[in-house]
């Protein structure tokens, strides 16, 4: 019913279902992009000709854009990035590090796991893991005990796991955290595209948004920061846009958000981001929930029908990506399999290789779904699977 929306679907005849990777984009946040370099590419917040000011504002509106659809406070909380890895980084290094212990979960992805190692955190040293349960969930008593024997620690935790579709309960391990004196940082960067986040529900202290995986543009995202912290949080990079004034000897910065976007920003990506979420509220969060709990539970159905098919996680809970692996196959010959019947989906350890360890596993094949998805995609994708496992089983 959506797909009318995204030039994708008319040019290509694929059956998409590798949304956790990327999202297609709507001609809306196309045309953005095209209007920009077209129409007035200027750079922002230095010149002050027509150009350069149409530029800076339709900047400043995304960031007010980003802060209502996600509920913060003040656009001064916004602040640009290149996407989610980049924003975990950028508070690992320039805030983080201060902090004895850092606590994620079991499910995060490697951009929430290989900044703390950077900073020479191992297993029990400096770095806890929260453990999870036989069904990935996440395991609050023993949460609770880090946080006792590690108070006022950092906690960073993924919101839905990219490689399982785990929701994790942000609000509750928020308010655990914050009992405990701890911060906490949310890695947001499935959430957008599948469900509404509100700053003040969560009452997280930091919150990764990725642009490609919401409809927009790639190379673009963004870090919610409490206003409680923008001033303990030190740039990680400094240069032009982000100084009151420099000599010689010294310089002094902007306030927040500016102190902290050195150099030319992604602008097109910027606009096209908030370009994005005004298309998702446009088609409305309700839709998006019925529509993608009627497609995961008749993919999970339809699954579940295979011969020898190993699920890691049951479907409460859980949005977006369903992973599995069947018995005796090997994820990879699927993945080729399926690709030559034009399905793409992304095998392998999804950049989660510690959960994979842990599971005794290399990966999994994960379909991974969006709004425009339909019920054919899903009938394509399991004909393309069932004839691929009677190739694989011949
Ligand atoms: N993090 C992206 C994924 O899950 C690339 O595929």
């Amino acid at each position: 019913m959506f797909k009318k929306d995204f030039p994708y679907f008319s040019n290509s005849d694929i059956t998409y279902l590798d949304n956790g990777a990327t999202t297609q984009k709507p001609k809306v946040v196309i045309d953005s992009q095209v209007e920009y370099y077209e129409k007035y590419c200027s750079n922002t917040h230095r010149s002050n000709f027509g150009h350069a000011n149409t530029a800076t504002q339709n900047f400043e509106n995304a960031r007010k854009t980003i802060k209502e659809f996600i509920n913060a406070s003040k656009n001064e909380e916004i602040i640009f990035t290149k996407g989610v890895t980049e924003s975990i980084n950028f508070i690992a290094s320039s805030f983080a590090k201060k902090f004895k212990t850092v606590i994620i979960s079991s499910l995060e992805h490697h951009s929430n796991i290989v900044p703390w190692h950077m900073q020479n955190r191992s297993l029990g040293n400096g770095l806890e893991v929260v453990k999870c349960n036989e069904n990935l969930d996440f395991d609050m008593e023993h949460f609770e005990e880090l946080l006792k024997t590690n108070p006022n620690s950092f906690v960073s935790v993924t919101h839905i796991s990219n490689a399982f579709g785990k929701i994790h309960d942000i609000t509750a391990i928020t308010k655990l955290a914050h009992d405990y004196g701890a911060v906490v940082m949310i890695d947001g960067a499935q959430s957008l595209a599948h469900l509404k986040v509100d700053m003040q529900t969560f009452d997280c202290d930091f919150f990764a948004i990725s642009g490609h995986k919401t409809f927009g543009p790639t190379g673009v995202g963004a870090i919610y920061v409490k206003e409680k912290y923008l001033n303990d949080l030190e740039p990680y990079q400094t240069g032009g846009a982000t100084i009151h004034q420099v000599d010689f000897n010294s310089s002094t910065l902007l306030a927040s958000p500016y102190k902290f976007e050195a150099g030319t920003q992604n602008i097109a990506g910027v606009i096209g981001f908030a370009r994005a979420l005004d298309y998702i509220s446009h088609v409305g969060y309700n839709n998006i929930e019925i529509i993608e709990e009627e497609l995961y539970k008749y993919l999970d159905h339809e699954l579940s029908t295979i011969d020898g098919i190993i699920f890691y996680n049951d479907i409460h809970d859980s949005i977006g990506s369903r992973s599995f692996n069947i018995q005796g196959i090997a994820h990879d010959d699927i993945a080729i399999l399926v690709d030559k019947m034009k399905i793409a989906l992304r095998v392998g350890h999804h950049c989660a290789q510690p959960i994979m360890k842990q599971l005794g596993i290399k990966g999994t094949i994960r379909v991974s779904l969006a709004f425009y998805n339909d019920l054919n995609d899903i009938n394509m994708f399991i004909t393309a699977l069932k004839k691929a496992l009677s190739m694989l089983r011949d």
